[in-house]
């Protein structure tokens, strides 16, 4: 059976980042919602299980609890913040609130541990842990010793090593705590004796020989967007079958400059595959026309690109396997219930009724982005398409601000492939987490030798984030801001203005529209 750990969701907002953080170490890790039966547990029979930090207090008869069985399984447990006074609390300790706001914690609080906990073994006796609470435990259960204070938090961690069982005030998760990962390694490696089997490598080879089976003779069809997911989803399948593999790309014509034929280029050269590219920008843009009202743009892009796709699979391969690069976060049931679902945009597509397939493959979807990233690159995909920065469904669609036209994209194209050219060359690229341009379908006058110019304004959004739910207008130096502009005024036609984009998220988002 595979070595698993499970991640316990109360409804923590760190809990993808603590089973990361697990598989990081080389053990597979699946994050399951507090609601699952003890039943399912007992199925998976994890070396451990890390219950995680929630918005509630325990002693709240509404928020989210856990039969008191789990902990007399044997299985090894560690409870983070919330999870930390669940296990205090349903074990016979006492969490009380800290109505004194000097007991509450946030943020970056110095910590004594000791050291003879298996937790904090090897590592020093003093330093900064990440805290975030208003309720503390302030009695432990029978059995248990403390094993971390602060100044304010008389149990910033207690266990009981006999049975397994640990809880941690603070996340060890986070990047604040130091040598928090080396605790988590400790739990897994010291306390659950996990072996690290979790490798890409093994992955790769295990998923390949799980396709064929399931496949045999028979073919398989992907959708393929030039999108890291379903680019390496289609060279996972490539690998595993090569020509039973049919790829069909839609192009819409609202893709960056050249990209189709990267796309194609990449994918025909590189792999063995049938690969099926539909150029369609003029439909899209007959259904588009006079339409300016960004919903209703979306709906258009959306409903259109469905259309020309599921026409081709009915026409020609509406047999076999549809296969999709769903991934492990696409598909997590979160402990918050639906107040979690703050992520709209994902890869997970119905097949109309009228198709019928033997089956759905995801290949991809127990892994993490870095994950794919990892198995893309061992593939042998290039670099510059693993590490691709996310690009909206409707493309330049949502770029060009108002009705689309054939030559607004270019022009937006145009602007666009200056800015990437600009930001690799200087090497600027790597300091940001996505940029691009937009054109907003504003003219300003000019003046151009010596004549007035009336023409387009183009604007560049360039932002740093960590996980695009919130995000930063970066800080480009202005030598490259100038030169950027010097080079798109005059080598794109049709625009006479730059102005650069300097709203955060929020109260912006990334995207215009
Ligand atoms: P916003 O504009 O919501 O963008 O701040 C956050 C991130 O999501 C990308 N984005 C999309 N991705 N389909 C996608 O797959 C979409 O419709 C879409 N809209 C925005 C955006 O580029 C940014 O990275």
């Amino acid at each position: 059976m595979k070595e698993t750990v499970i991640v316990l969701d109360f409804g923590g907002q760190y809990n993808q980042l603590i089973a990361r953080r697990v598989r990081e170490y080389n053990v597979y890790c699946e994050i399951l919602p507090y609601t699952v039966p003890l039943e399912r547990i007992k199925e998976i029979a994890p070396k451990g299980i890390i219950f995680t930090g929630g918005p509630n207090s325990v002693y709240d008869p509404a928020s989210p609890h856990y039969t008191p069985e789990i902990f007399t399984l044997g299985i090894p447990i560690l409870g983070i913040c919330y999870g930390c006074q669940l296990m205090a609390h349903a074990l016979g300790g006492s969490v009380i609130s800290a109505t004194d706001r000097s007991v509450s914690e946030y943020g970056k609080t110095e910590t004594a541990y000791q050291t003879d906990c298996t937790l904090f073994e090897s590592l020093p006796a003093r330093g900064i842990s990440w805290m975030s609470h208003r309720d503390y435990i302030n009695e432990v259960p029978d059995g248990f010793t403390v094993t971390a204070t602060t100044a304010h938090c008389p149990v910033a961690a207690m266990a009981n090593e006999e049975k397994k069982l640990y809880g941690v005030q603070f996340h060890p998760e986070v990047n604040h705590t130091e040598h928090g990962s080396d605790m988590l390694r400790h739990f897994l490696y010291r306390v659950c004796g996990c072996k690290g089997e979790w490798r890409m490598d093994d992955f790769i080879d295990a998923t390949v020989a799980q396709i064929r089976e399931q496949v045999g003779d028979k073919g398989v069809v992907l959708g393929l967007s030039g999108g890291v997911d379903s680019s390496v989803a289609a060279a996972l399948l490539s690998k595993a079958i090569g020509r039973q593999l049919t790829c069909v790309f839609v192009d819409q014509g609202l893709m960056r400059k050249d990209e189709g034929d990267y796309v194609e280029q990449t994918f025909t050269k590189l792999f063995d595959m049938n690969f099926v590219r539909i150029n369609c920008q003029e439909e899209f843009l007959s259904k588009l026309r006079g339409v300016s009202d960004p919903e209703e743009k979306r709906r258009i892009i959306g409903t259109e690109f469905y259309n020309v796709f599921w026409n081709k699979i009915r026409d020609s391969y509406g047999s076999g396997f549809f296969a999709q690069g769903t991934i492990y976060p696409d598909r997590i049931e979160s402990g918050k219930g639906d107040a979690a679902k703050i992520k709209t945009h994902h890869n997970q597509v119905g097949v109309p009724a009228d198709i019928r397939f033997e089956g759905v493959i995801e290949p991809l979807k127990d892994l993490f982005k870095d994950e794919v990233r990892a198995v893309g690159e061992k593939l042998g995909l290039p670099h510059e398409l693993v590490w691709r920065q996310p690009f909206p469904g409707p493309g330049l669609g949502v770029r060009v601000i108002g009705e689309i036209t054939a030559e607004r994209v270019k022009t937006l194209q145009e602007a666009d492939a200056i800015l990437r050219d600009e930001m690799e060359k200087c090497g600027y690229a790597k300091e940001l987490s996505q940029f691009f341009v937009v054109l907003p379908g504003v003219k300003t006058v000019g003046v151009m030798g010596d004549a007035r110019t009336y023409d387009e304004l183009v604007a560049i959004r360039a932002v740093t984030t960590d996980d695009f739910m919130t995000a930063d207008w970066a800080k480009i130096p202005y030598e490259i801001l100038g030169r950027l502009s010097n080079r798109i005024i005059n080598e794109v036609e049709h625009v006479n203005r730059v102005v650069y984009d300097i709203t955060s998220k929020p109260p912006g988002t990334v995207e215009w529209e």
